[in-house]
């Protein structure tokens, strides 16, 4: 990357002829069309000296473009290699199969070059980790100006005044542009991530677990301006995370995933009033409500047992270790993908759902499954 560092803001008021062409810039961008997502049939495999395994089998769903799309489970099922995967950023151990079409265009596989075009420009990622998406040897301003300059005909001083814009959308003084990362705040560094994902106003916005690393009161705020954005651009963005009540407040439909599969997806407002699958049913337990006023509190319920091991899959439901309401059909056949309304499950006994959803909410059910996994 070149260094084009111009004078410091304030320094030297931006040109009439830099105003013009970020004028005519911000509408080109602006009128960009948020991105149409659909994955079909995603695997993605990983060789390890341990052997090969899959991290991710046989995963779609589609994000209507200017919709969110939440994608949660627990740690290790496979979210993180579902997102680097649609960003071509898979290491070389890992093979992928299956089809991710960007608004009809087939994004896996994609050559370096192909890769570049639409990286920034048409799919941006913020991962839990900023540093990683920034380049420790570069001024933030440059990076982001340089991401600009990869896809648009600007001269570097427009660049530079579109990097000042996109860090006042995030809460950032636009003369903490000239510094390297390190000198930044946690919290900080992932709002000018944010602002670089924003750049180009990509029409796919890939958000994984883009408030983990922060404290509470950070999480929250990053939280809030993401979905101001989100709301004020109309942009399409799966986001990951551990947190169900984000997903209920931002995101239109939901994937729920679990040791590499799909367990459940559909409008989020189904999935968490009525989920189908026992999996679901588990993680929402595990989560804290907002109390309501005169009920009684709602007890804490954790899934007792581990996520078994990808290298030997059982030959049955992957969640059966820890199904309290596996069958014996469970433990030995795999379940299929059953679909009720605008919902789909992975599981064999989906109408029976009711059934679970009211012993699910009895701490008592969970508790006897323990020493069972
Ligand atoms: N580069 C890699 N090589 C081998 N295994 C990996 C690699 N990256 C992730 N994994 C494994 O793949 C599984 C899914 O990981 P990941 O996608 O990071 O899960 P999540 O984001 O849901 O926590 C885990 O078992 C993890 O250990
Ligand atoms: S298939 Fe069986 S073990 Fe798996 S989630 Fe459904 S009921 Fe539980
Ligand atoms: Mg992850």
């Amino acid at each position: 990357m070149a260094a084009s560092t111009p004078p410091r803001a304030g320094t030297r008021p931006a040109s009439a002829a830099t105003l013009a062409q970020l004028a005519e810039l911000n509408q080109r961008l602006a009128w960009k069309p948020a991105a149409r997502l659909q994955v079909e049939g995603l695997s993605i495999g990983y060789s390890t000296l341990r052997g090969r395994f899959h991290a991710v089998e046989d995963i779609s769903f589609e994000v209507p473009a200017g919709t969110n799309l939440g994608l949660v489970g627990e740690s290790g099922c496979g979210k993180s290699t579902v997102i680097k995967a649609l960003m071509g950023l898979q290491p070389a151990n890992t093979s992928v199969s299956g089809r991710a079409l960007l608004d009809g265009q087939d994004i896996l596989g994609l050559d370096d070059r192909g890769l570049r075009d639409i990286r920034w420009n048409s799919i941006s990622l913020i991962t839990q980790s900023a540093m990683n998406s920034l380049d420790p040897v570069y001024t933030i301003g440059d990076q982001i100006a340089e991401a600009i300059r990869a896809h648009e005909r600007v001269s570097r001083a427009t660049a530079w005044a579109r990097a000042e814009e996109m860090f006042a959308l995030v809460g950032l003084p636009a003369g903490r542009l000239y510094e390297f990362p390190h000198m930044f705040s946690g919290g900080m560094r992932q709002r000018a991530v944010i602002a670089m994902a924003l750049a180009l106003n990509a029409g796919m916005l890939l958000a994984d677990e883009p408030t983990t690393a922060l404290d509470p009161i950070m999480q929250s705020q990053i939280m809030t301006r993401i979905r101001g954005i989100h709301a004020h651009m109309r942009r399409s963005m799966i986001l990951v995370t551990h947190d169900i009540a984000v997903v209920a407040e931002t995101c239109e439909n939901t994937v729920v995933m679990y040791a590499g599969k799909m367990a459940e997806s559909g409008p989020t407002a189904d999935v968490l009033e009525r989920p189908l699958h026992p999996y679901t049913m588990g993680l929402q337990n595990a989560f804290p409500r907002l109390p309501v006023p005169g009920a009684p509190r709602q007890p804490l319920i954790s899934i007792p047992g581990v996520v078994p091991n990808l290298l030997l899959p059982p030959p049955g439901c992957r969640f059966a270790s820890r199904c309290p309401f596996a069958t014996d059909l469970c433990r030995t056949t795999a379940p299929p993908v059953v679909r009720h309304g605008a919902q789909v499950a992975t599981c064999h006994h989906t109408d029976r759902s009711e059934e679970f959803r009211a012993a699910a909410a009895r701490p008592e059910t969970w508790r006897n499954m323990r020493g069972a996994a």
